[in-house]
C-alpha cells in the first residue's frame, strides 16, 4: 500500500522519495521571484525540463498557491515553494542553478536605471542569500538593471569571499531572441535557424546588435541595419509601452531564460559546444563586465570569445556605449560598498 499525502507540501516530499528511487540525476534549480510576470511562465518552463529534478520557487508573496498548481502537471520534477526571507535560505539550500528575476519591472517613460533604487536593494539580498546556501552554484540575473544588479552580485560574493566569476550571468538572452525574430522578418526565414550575437549590455545602446556576425551570413542594407539596431536596442521599451502601465515583457523573458537554463545545465552535465551570449566578467574590453559569446562547460564559463571582426558601424556603436556601460557598472560596485 502507498502512503497518501494529506497537504501539498507533504505531498511534494512524498513525491520526492518514491522518486529518487528510479530518478535520473538531474539539477536542482532555485527561481527567485518565482510568482511574478516573469516567474510564472518560467516556472512552469522549467518544471517542463527533463533535466530539473528539483524546483524551488521563492517570492515574498504567492508561492504556496502557484506551487501548488505548478506541482500538478505530470512532469518529473519536484516543486517546492517557499515563502518570504526567514524561507529564503531553505530556497536555495544546495541549488545547483539560482535564476532571479525578482524585482519590480519599468513603466512607459522609465529607463531600467530608473529601476535600481528598489532592485539593487532586492538582488543585494538575494545574492547574500546564494553566498550563504548555496556559494557553488551557477547564478543567473534576469532583474534590471541588469548591467548595474550583475557587478552587485559580484560585490556581494566578492564580500563573502566566495566569487566564482565563471558562475555569474547577466541574462541577455531575450536581446538575442529578439535579434533573431527582427533579422528573420527582414530577411523572410525561419527565425529557428538564425543567430544573432548580441554584445555589450542590457539598455538602450549598451545593446549592440553584431548584425555583420549573423549566422548563416546575411547582407543588410544601411537602411536595414539602422532600423534592425533600433529595433533590438528598444525592444524591451516596444513592449513597455504596448502594456501600458502594467509591466514589462514576462513571455518573452520566460522563454529566453529557459533557453538560456537549458543550455546552462545542458552544459554542467557535461554536453560540450554550447556557446550563448551573456553579461559576465570579462577582460574582452577594457570594462570589467561585457556581454559576448560564452562556451559554457560543467564549471560554468569555459572560454569568453573575443569581439571578433566588426565592421564601422559596429565600431561606433561600441565606442558609444562604453561610457554608459562604465558607469552603471560603477553604481553597482559602489552600492555595495555604501550600503550598510
Ligand atoms: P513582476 O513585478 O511581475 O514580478 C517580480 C516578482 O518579484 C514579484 O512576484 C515580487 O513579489 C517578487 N519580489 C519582489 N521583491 C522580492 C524579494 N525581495 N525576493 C523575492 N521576490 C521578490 O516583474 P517581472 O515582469 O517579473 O520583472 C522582474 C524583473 O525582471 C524586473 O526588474 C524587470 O525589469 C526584469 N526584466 C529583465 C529582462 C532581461 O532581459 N534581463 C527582461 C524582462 C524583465
Ligand atoms: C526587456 O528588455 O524587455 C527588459 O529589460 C524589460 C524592460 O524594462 O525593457
Amino acid at each position: 500500500a502507498h502512503m497518501l499525502p494529506v497537504r501539498a507540501e507533504e505531498s511534494s516530499i512524498w513525491r520526492e522519495c518514491t522518486r529518487a528511487k528510479g530518478a535520473s540525476a538531474g539539477f536542482k534549480v532555485a527561481l527567485l521571484g518565482a510568482c511574478g510576470g516573469i516567474g510564472q511562465p518560467l516556472s512552469l518552463l522549467l518544471k517542463l525540463n527533463p533535466l530539473v529534478s528539483t524546483l524551488h520557487l521563492y517570492d515574498v508573496v504567492n508561492t504556496p498557491g502557484v506551487t501548488a498548481d505548478i506541482s500538478h502537471t505530470d512532469t518529473t520534477a519536484v516543486v517546492r515553494g517557499f515563502l518570504a526571507q526567514p524561507q529564503l535560505n531553505a530556497a536555495l539550500d544546495g541549488a545547483d542553478l539560482v535564476i532571479i528575476p525578482a524585482g519590480i519591472p519599468r513603466k512607459p517613460g522609465m529607463t531600467r536605471d530608473d529601476l535600481f533604487k528598489i532592485n539593487a536593494g532586492i538582488v543585494k539580498t538575494l545574492v547574500e542569500g546564494v553566498a550563504k546556501s548555496c556559494p557553488n552554484a551557477v547564478v543567473a540575473i534576469i532583474s534590471n538593471p541588469v548591467n548595474s544588479t550583475v557587478p552587485i552580485a559580484a560585490e556581494v560574493l566578492k564580500k563573502a569571499g566566495v566569487y566564482n566569476p565563471r558562475k555569474l550571468f547577466g541574462v541577455t538572452t531575450l536581446d538575442v531572441v529578439r535579434a533573431n525574430t527582427f533579422v528573420a522578418e527582414v530577411v523572410g526565414v525561419d527565425p529557428k535557424g538564425v543567430n544573432v550575437p548580441v554584445y555589450g549590455g542590457h539598455a538602450g545602446v549598451t545593446i549592440l546588435p553584431i548584425l555583420s556576425q549573423v549566422s548563416p551570413p546575411f547582407s543588410f542594407t544601411a537602411e536595414e541595419v539602422d532600423y534592425l539596431t533600433n529595433r533590438i536596442q528598444n525592444g524591451g521599451t516596444e513592449v513597455v509601452e504596448a502594456k501600458a502601465g502594467s509591466g514589462s515583457a514576462t513571455l518573452s523573458m520566460a522563454y529566453a531564460a529557459a533557453k538560456f537554463a537549458e543550455s546552462l545545465l545542458r552544459a554542467l552535465k557535461g554536453e560540450s559546444g554550447i556557446i550563448e551570449c551573456a553579461y559576465v566578467a570579462s577582460e574582452v574590453t577594457e570594462l570589467p563586465f561585457f556581454a559576448t559569446k560564452v562556451r559554457l562547460g560543467r564549471n560554468g564559463i569555459d572560454e569568453i570569445f573575443p569581439l571578433g571582426p566588426l565592421n564601422e558601424y559596429e565600431r561606433q556603436g561600441l565606442a558609444k556605449l562604453k561610457a554608459e556601460l562604465k558607469e552603471s557598472i560603477e553604481k553597482g560596485v559602489q552600492f555595495v560598498h555604501t550600503a550598510a
